[in-house]
């Protein structure tokens, strides 16, 4: 992927919010229905519990009303809508038109859907758009996997569940907060991790996490080398909340200590698309970027797809 051209109109986040789902469901209930227990969930993936329930409109439209009302600003100056999902409320139209009349906004919207990666997708494109003149852009990452999970496998039933996180990105004089980024895919491993249309995710589940330490420890080092920065110099890295395993050890091999890492799995499970907004945005004790930090957001899921970006916290 290439470097940021010098002279790119910059961006920031102005505002943000989240939703999780009103069920929680702890492992121990879990328990009561399927062969697991509390202990091999914890150990095996750091999950504790996770919260289900809500349309992925449901939840777009709050996060995404509670971004724009901490970034003070009315749904009318918003330029566009991008909402990442895996899981649209309907095959067509997109949930972000739903989205759109739901918030009242007035302004093109669209989906993208590239798995657990999609909320650093999606926010590549939004400063895409901010560079082609957009003032305002609203971007959500929600997903409602508690829909496409059978709740009778042990295999994958532990690890999903529903969440969004919104933010509101504005244009800035200055040079804004994107550094570096990167987004890959490979759709030769598609096999390893899919729903088909109307069925439940399908999942090689030691295949995935071996190739999800690689994609991600790769994309984080080709966003690095992009933003010219080091390992050393990261303050906070927001990796994908699918297993603390994975996120051990992509900050092993990353050279990033494990205290650094923005880590909320143990309460909301795997969310897909929302789970890096949520470890970054959500109050649930994680660790959390200051003013002047650099943050590392890094990503991967189906496709297989990876993506990363590095923040300057708060840059103007
Ligand atoms: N509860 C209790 N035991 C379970 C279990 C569960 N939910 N799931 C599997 N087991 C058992 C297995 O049957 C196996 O038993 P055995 O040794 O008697 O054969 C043992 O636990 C180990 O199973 P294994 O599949 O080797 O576990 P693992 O350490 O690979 O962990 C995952 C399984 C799915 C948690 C792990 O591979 C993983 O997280 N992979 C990545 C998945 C992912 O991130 N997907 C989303 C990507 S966006």
């Amino acid at each position: 992927m290439p470097k940021i051209p010098d002279h790119v109109r910059g961006a920031r986040f102005t505002g943000w919010g989240t939703a999780l789902g009103h069920k929680v469901v702890t492992n121990d209930d879990l328990a009561k229905t399927m062969d697991t227990n509390d202990e091999w969930v914890r150990e095996r993936t750091g999950i504790q519990r996770r919260h289900i329930g809500g349309s992925t409109s449901e939840l777009s439209a709050i996060s995404g009303a509670a971004a724009m009302k901490m970034a003070g600003v009315d749904p009318s100056s918003i330029d566009a809508l991008i909402l990442a999902t895996t899981t649209p409320d309907r095959t067509v139209p997109g949930t972000s038109a739903t989205v759109q009349n739901l918030l009242g906004l007035s302004c093109g919207a669209f989906d993208v859907n590239a798995a657990c990666s999609g909320f650093v997708y999606a926010l590549v494109n939004a400063h895409g758009l901010i560079a082609m003149g957009a003032e305002r852009v609203l971007l959500i990452g929600t997903d409602t996997l508690a829909r496409i999970t059978d709740w009778t496998d042990r295999n994958t039933a532990v690890l999903f569940a529903d969440g969004s996180g919104a933010a509101v990105l504005e244009a800035t004089s200055g040079r804004g907060h994107l550094l570096g980024w990167d987004l890959d895919a490979d759709g030769s491993a598609e096999e390893i991790l899919y729903a088909e249309i109307g069925g439940n995710i399908q999942m090689e589940g030691k295949e995935v996490f071996r190739r999800a330490v690689r994609i991600m420890v790769d994309s984080a080092q080709k966003s690095m080398a992009h933003a010219g920065v080091t390992a050393d110099d990261i303050s906070v890295i927001v990796p994908h909340q699918a297993n603390i395993r994975i996120i051990s050890a992509a900050c092993d091999r990353l050279g990033i200590p494990m205290s650094k890492a923005a880590v909320v799995l143990q309460e909301t499970g795997n969310t897909s698309s929302a789970s890096i907004p949520l470890a970054l945005f959500a109050d649930l004790g994680q660790t959390k970027p200051k003013q002047g930090d650099l943050v590392l957001l890094v990503g991967f899921g189906a496709g297989m797809t990876a993506a990363s970006a590095i923040l300057e916290w708060g840059a103007q």
